[in-house]
Order: C-alpha cells, then structure tokens, then sequence
C-alpha cells in the first residue's frame, strides 16, 4: 500500500525530529566533552602498596629522578609548580610544596598519576620511560614538601 500524503508527511516530520535531536547531543556532547571529568583511582591502582620505606635513601634516589628526568622542569626544583618549562601551561604543573595534592592523596594515587599521566594536561605518563621502582622512589620524594 502506497502511503497517503499524511503518513509521508508524519514520517517526514518523525525523521526530522530524530535527525535534530541527534544534531543536538552531537553538540552538547562536543560541548561538555570539553569539560573532561577526572576518573577516580581505578581499582587496579588502588590496592598497590608502596613497597619502599620511606627513608632518605630513596627519597634522595627519587630527588635524583626528579632532577635528571624532567620532573624539575615543570615542576620546578622546589616542587612548586614554577619550573622552566611550566610557564603559559595550562593547567599549571601541580605545586607540591604549597597545594593539598600530598595531604589529600596516597603512595598509591600518587604512583597511579606518575605512571599514567593526566589526560587533558601537560602531565606525561612515566610507566614506560621509569621503572616501577623510580616511581615509588619519587612518590617518597614528593612525601618530602608534604606540610605537616
Ligand atoms: C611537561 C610538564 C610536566 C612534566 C615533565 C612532569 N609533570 Fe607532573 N604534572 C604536570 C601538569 C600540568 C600536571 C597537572 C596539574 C593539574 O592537573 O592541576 C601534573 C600533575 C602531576 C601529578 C598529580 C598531581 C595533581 O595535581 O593532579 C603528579 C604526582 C606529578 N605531576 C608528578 C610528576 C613527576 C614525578 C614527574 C617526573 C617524573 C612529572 N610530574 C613530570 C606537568 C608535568
């Protein structure tokens, strides 16, 4: 059966509506996507322990990390977020000495940020270019510029 004028036209009227609602999370989507929500720690980085003590001995191999690989020229050779390269980046390298990261996260927050980097920052992730190791050691390093 042929449809009638009026049932080409509902239909005509439907796909439309269909067409201008997709338009429309399209660009709301583009809109907020912009907005990127931070994800919590995943599981499979929550339960990890620093495995290290916490004492000078690697905190003083974590300095070294910090300094030789790049660390300090973001982060800055206080820790606070004012190295060489930091200007104009946005958002700015995390300030240590000053901020509440430390306060507010663990070892294992911590070491998941330092291997993973953070999507949407200038944060690169380390997990390949630093051993396991290294990372605990300057997760103890930054435990240094915690204010207690
Ligand atoms: C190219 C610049 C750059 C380098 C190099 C860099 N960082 Fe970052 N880092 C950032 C930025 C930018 C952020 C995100 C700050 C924010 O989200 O407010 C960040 C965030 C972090 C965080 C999470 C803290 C937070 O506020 O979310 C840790 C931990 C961290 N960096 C440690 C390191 C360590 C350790 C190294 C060296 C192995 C390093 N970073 C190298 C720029 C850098």
């Amino acid at each position: 059966m042929k449809p009638s004028r009026g049932q080409t036209f509902l239909i005509a009227l439907i796909l439309s509506a269909v067409a201008i609602a997709v338009a429309t999370a399209v660009i709301v989507h583009g809109l907020t996507a912009r907005r990127y929500h931070e994800p919590e720690l995943p599981e499979a980085w929550a339960h990890r322990e620093n495995p290290l003590r916490s004492d000078p001995e690697s905190a003083s191999r974590g300095r070294a990390i910090y300094m030789l690989k790049g660390c300090v020229l973001c982060h800055g050779a206080h820790a606070d977020g004012k190295g060489s390269a930091a200007k104009g980046m946005t958002p700015p390298p995390s300030d240590f000495a000053n901020g509440d990261v430390l306060k507010t996260h663990s070892d294992a927050w911590l070491f998941w940020r330092i291997s993973e980097g953070k999507r949407g920052t200038g944060m690169p992730s380390w997990s390949g270019a630093l051993t396991e190791q290294e990372r605990w050691d300057l997760v103890n390093y930054l435990r240094r510029f915690e204010k207690r």
